[in-house]
């Protein structure tokens, strides 16, 4: 692909933010437009290292805006949309889903008719794995054919704006492409979500809330490896298809925070189980033949060193997640 413009929406959260910093390295002739709502989960600092110039931008703003959508395709005419903006935690979603409907269904809606208007060229749509909702323990893993089944609002959400996207493809003829990746892992996640939360628990001496037995079983994958996958569906996938991505990567809840306490020297009672939550899915599992077979994607990471290599990412950049988080809570 020749030099474009690529919009990245959320690209001040965690995905979003190694998208950008894999795109400003391995892409440096495409201008970046980072375009993100600043909520919680979104910090200037995740992008701290880059300057903006003409090769990236940096605009606040709402997906869900259609104004504002309209004005800003309009002046940065981007040839291809990553679409990354979202509410993504599940908790959070138990306890207020409007936000989450509002962002992860309309703000797609908003989005893919901005982009039809503007002949955008290619718009990826990132959705989750959690639209196929949980597998059993001797379940084979899902496939991009498998039944969508979404358990939670945020998934249901999600499942709306990647059905609508295949929509715009079906409807208009929109070259608009769907992935659907397991769980990541990696540098610049807000510490809400289990890895970060063990993580920063550890490290202060608190206990480690794990849901329920902690027998849940997640299948991780290095976000440098997803940001990998977007790229290359991005370059190489087709229009219309849905591209699951995955490392093979299933492990257990407990062997994860039993391996972050034992890098970090911290004692095994440190853990605490707290009480399930509500309608949790057991287990996600995915099989990404398909986009290893078209886009010839491989991941780079096992999960034993993407764990290891996170574990000491959050050691050594303390000053980043103890301001992101202090800022949460004063917001
Ligand atoms: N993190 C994972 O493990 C994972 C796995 C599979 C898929 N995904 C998908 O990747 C995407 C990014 O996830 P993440 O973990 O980086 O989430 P995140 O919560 O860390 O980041 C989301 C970003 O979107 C921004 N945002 C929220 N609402 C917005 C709006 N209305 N307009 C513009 N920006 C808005 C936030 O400010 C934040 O910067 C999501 O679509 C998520 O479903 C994530």
């Amino acid at each position: 692909m020749s030099a474009l413009t690529v919009l990245v929406t959320g690209g001040l959260g965690f995905v979003g933010s190694n998208v950008v910093r894999l795109l400003r390295a391995e892409r440096p002739d495409w201008r970046v437009v980072v375009l993100d709502a600043l909520t919680y989960a979104g910090h200037r600092s995740t992008l701290g290292d880059l300057s903006e110039g003409s090769g990236l931008r940096v605009v606040i703003g709402d997906i869900a805006d259609a104004p504002a959508m309209e004005a800003l395709f309009a002046e940065e005419r981007p040839r291809a949309v990553l679409n990354l903006a979202a509410e993504s935690h599940v908790d959070r979603s138990i306890e207020a889903p409007a936000a989450f409907v509002r962002t992860n269904a309309q703000g797609v809606q908003v989005l893919l008719d901005a982009a039809r208007r503007h002949e955008v060229a290619t718009f990826v749509q990132i959705s989750t794995d959690e639209v196929y909702g949980a597998l059993g323990p001797d379940d084979p893993r899902f496939t991009e054919t498998s039944p969508l089944r979404p358990s939670s609002p945020y998934s249901a959400s999600k499942t709306s704006g990647d059905l609508l996207a295949l929509a715009w493809n079906h409807t208009y003829g929109m070259d608009v492409r769907v992935t659907r990746c397991t769980n990541n892992l990696g540098p610049y996640q807000f510490p809400e979500k289990l890895i970060p939360v063990a993580i920063a628990a550890a490290m202060d001496g608190r206990p480690i809330p794990v849901y329920g037995s902690g027998k849940q079983v997640r299948d991780w994958i290095h976000v440098d490896d997803h940001a990998r996958a977007l790229l290359a569906v991005l370059e190489k996938g087709r229009p219309g298809r849905v591209y699951n991505v995955g490392a093979d990567g299933e492990r257990q809840n407990l062997d994860i925070v039993h391996a972050i306490l034992d890098q970090l020297g911290c004692p095994d009672d440190q853990l605490s189980h707290v009480s399930d939550r509500l309608g949790h899915d057991w287990r996600y599992g995915i099989d990404a033949t398909r986009l290893r077979q078209e886009t010839g994607w491989t991941p780079r990471w096992t999960p034993e060193a993407a764990l290891r290599a996170t574990v000491q990412w959050y050691v050594d950049h303390q000053p980043w997640w103890r301001d992101v988080v202090r800022r949460s809570h004063s917001s």
